[in-house]
């Protein structure tokens, strides 16, 4: 199989780059190609012949979307949108990466992937929109929606909350915002698990169980036998530009055709943090 990945210099990308084997792997970013540039993503696609696009590239600043919605839109849902004409024209087939933001957050049991989107913040809007686009003019795409990522090679929440607890006593971190995380090393394998299933369809992929933010971040710093005092506070107390979801759990149901388990997110994490250490 031939496989190209858009967005290869990123978390999920640089997770991809290293999981995937016994296929013919091209990984770009940003640099090699702008997904805004029409032109140069047909020339790209068309050049790359590959059976599998995994469109992993987006602007994924979730506050700097609130703040600069044109930005937000131009990547993530025009850049998209041309990602899916040149799969179109050249026969490609496309797995696009999409978020739990897609959501509204007000629902207390796991989003099903035909729950209705509604989505409250920019960078949501503009996944849900390349989402609905993409599936005019792919209908067979496969729309993968994540949450929580973390993982080796980016800027992730588990480094975040160590970095912060080994300086300073205590940490306040958000408890009224519950999902799931996801060891990207783990979506990674999925991801290629579905590519050679031929999957199309919305799926929903992360660990297994839910917490808050809080919670996970007392147990990433249990975890690592530090000590620092994990202090629960609202989001209204850490008020950021963009709005997030009280409740975005994903339900993995629609993984089960396939054949895919996840791990959990407990153990997920533990292999993160010794993947750090070593
Ligand atoms: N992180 C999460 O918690 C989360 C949750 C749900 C869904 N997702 C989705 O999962 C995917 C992967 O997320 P991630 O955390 O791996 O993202 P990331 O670390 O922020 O990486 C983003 C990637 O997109 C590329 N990119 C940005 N703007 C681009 C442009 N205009 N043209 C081409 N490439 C561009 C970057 O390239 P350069 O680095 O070379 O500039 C980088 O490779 C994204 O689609 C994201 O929306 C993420």
């Amino acid at each position: 199989m031939k496989v190209m990945i858009l967005g290869a210099t990123g978390l999920l990308g640089k997770a991809l780059m290293r999981e995937w084997s016994g296929d013919e792997v091209v990984g770009l970013g940003s640099r090699d190609v702008d997904i805004r540039d029409a032109a140069r993503v047909r020339e790209v696609i068309q050049r790359a012949t590959a059976d599998w696009i995994v469109l992993s590239a987006a602007y994924t600043n979730v506050d700097g979307c609130e703040e600069d919605p044109t930005l937000a839109f131009s990547v993530n849902r025009d850049g998209a949108l041309n990602v899916g004409v040149g799969a179109r024209d050249t026969g490609s087939r496309l797995l696009f990466l999409s978020s739990d933001y897609v959501f509204d957050g007000k629902k207390t049991s796991p989003y099903e992937t035909d729950d209705a989107r509604n989505p409250q913040s920019v960078y949501g809007r503009s996944k849900a929109e390349a989402e609905l686009r993409l599936r005019e003019v792919l209908p067979h795409c496969c729309i993968a929606r994540t949450s929580w990522l973390f993982g080796a090679g980016g800027k992730c929440f588990p480094d975040t909350i160590l970095r912060l607890a080994n300086s300073r006593p205590s940490i306040d971190v958000v408890n009224d915002q519950r999902g799931s995380p996801t060891y990207a090393a783990d979506l990674a394998r999925v991801i290629i698990e579905l590519c050679r299933g031929d999957a199309s369809g919305v799926v929903h992929i992360t660990n297994q169980g839910d917490c808050t933010w809080f919670e996970f971040a007392q147990e990433i710093v249990k975890r690592s036998g530090l000590t620092t005092e994990v202090r629960p506070v609202t989001s209204a107390q850490m008020a950021r530009p963009a709005p997030r979801p009280a409740y975005s759990v994903l339900s993995t149901k629609s993984l089960q055709k396939y054949g895919i388990e996840t791990p959990a997110w407990r153990e997920a994490l533990i292999r993160y943090l010794n993947e750090r250490s070593s």
